[in-house]
């Protein structure tokens, strides 16, 4: 998938330097241009000539050469990239990334790439366990870098926990992985629902629900980074859409969000439905604000249309549609009946036993259901890696 993709690989000062070499090796044997850049500190752990022979390029650490004297263009070089990766990026050049730094020739080529940027954090667990480092990581997603996992395990200081730098076998494969989603999705019309409804009592009440709505908005963004065309029918949230690839239809209650989601869904290649609908909305909304009488106060609520399985007897043989299921008891026997009633392709199980999955929390825990019984459970992860989970069990399936 990498052939003729043009990567700059950016190296700073991490004992995981050593696995650069392998990592250019993999990327050059996947058919893709590689030029390296490399932090000062970077030289200590890995040699500029063991990378510059195996990528077949000079590789660039300062501004100006020392040898020829000739001037390394920063703008140039960022512009020549299709992919920049930072592997490994420390806390360090994290740091200075999420902040606009630019004191050396690396961080300046970063400030001016307008391509799809890699991150593969590598540091000692405590490092990366930070608040800061944390906080600096959060803003690079947020400023569209895509952050990739760290692996777990023993680290260079003896001790065990997270903040590895994940395999070069792993990191071509998800490189190779985005390729593929970009090629598959680039232009494909998808259809996502987020956030909960709001069912009004009367002028100033409501039935809701706890959903943000991040779930919906991560899957959102991530199709609109893949090149697809985006329509996001959204319930109450104060979450912001920011990519431009993204139609943003703002809905409050269950019934709106119905009428929106069916038009939409006709000319869709794909709709993955996250919103937490209400299942059942006021038979009468009051006109007036209903006043305080008596101890107790019944509402008659009536069933709303599950929109879920509207689309579900629409769909076209072409069009994929994939659900979400909540369950507390029996949770794969119950997802699984929900994905036959509702005529999925795949279904995705959302854990509320794991602590820190569901409603409000950043992370999430999924398990996958297919039609034909396959199941992928996948661990705790931020709720981006599960919507790029999704996405890419989405591409498979378009792939045959
Ligand atoms: N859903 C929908 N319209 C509704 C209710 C749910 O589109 N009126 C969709 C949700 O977006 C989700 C899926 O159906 O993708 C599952 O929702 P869930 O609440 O778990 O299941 P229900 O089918 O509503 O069943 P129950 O609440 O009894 O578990």
């Amino acid at each position: 998938m990498l052939k003729g993709k043009k990567i700059l690989l950016g190296v700073s000062g991490s004992i995981a330097a050593y696995k650069s070499a392998a990592l250019v090796r993999l990327l050059v044997k996947s058919g893709a241009s590689v030029k390296v850049l490399m932090t000062h500190d970077a030289h200590e752990f890995v040699t500029p000539l063991t990378l510059a022979t195996l990528s077949k390029n000079p590789v660039l650490t300062q501004f100006k050469s020392s040898e020829s004297g000739e001037w390394n263009n920063h703008v140039e070089l960022a512009l020549w990239a299709d992919y920049m990766l930072m592997a490994p990026a420390t806390a360090n050049t994290i740091a200075k990334m999420a902040n606009g730094l630019c004191d050396n020739l690396l961080l300046a080529t970063y400030l001016s790439a307008r391509c799809e940027v890699f991150v593969a954090p590598a540091m000692d667990l405590d490092m990366y366990a930070h608040p800061a480092t944390q906080h600096n990581l959060t803003q690079l997603k947020e400023h569209g870098v895509i952050l990739l996992p760290v692996a777990e395990g023993e680290l260079a200081s003896g001790l065990t926990g997270k903040g590895r730098m994940i395999e070069p076998e792993e990191i071509v494969e998800r490189l190779s992985q985005h390729t593929l989603s970009q090629s598959t999705l680039k232009g494909k019309k998808v259809l996502v629902t987020a956030g909960p409804t709001y069912e009004n009592i009367d002028p100033v009440r409501f039935i809701g629900n706890h959903s943000s709505g991040k779930m919906g908005f991560a899957i959102a963004e991530t199709f609109a980074r893949m090149g697809a065309q985006v329509t996001l029918v959204t319930g109450p949230t104060e979450l912001q859409t920011e990519h431009e690839g993204i139609k943003r239809i703002d809905v409050t209650s269950a019934q709106e969000m119905f009428d929106k989601t069916v038009q939409v869904f006709e000319k869709c290649h794909i709709a993955v439905m996250s919103a937490a609908v209400a299942d059942y909305t006021p038979e009468k909304v009051a006109v007036s604000k209903i006043k305080k009488s008596g101890d107790e106060l019944v509402l008659k609520l009536k069933k709303t249309k599950d929109i879920l399985s509207y689309l579900g007897s629409r769909k076209k043989a072409k069009q994929l549609l994939v659900g979400f299921a909540l369950e507390t008891d029996h949770e794969e026997e119950n997802a699984m009946k929900k994905l036959h009633a509702k005529n999925l392709d795949f279904i995705v199980l959302n854990s509320l036993k794991t602590k820190g999955a569901g409603f409000k929390h950043p992370t999430n825990q999924i398990t996958i259901l297919h039609r034909n019984g396959q199941k992928t459970a996948y661990p705790l992860k931020s709720k981006y890696e599960v919507a790029a989970d999704i996405v890419n069990q989405l591409t498979s399936l378009m792939n045959g």
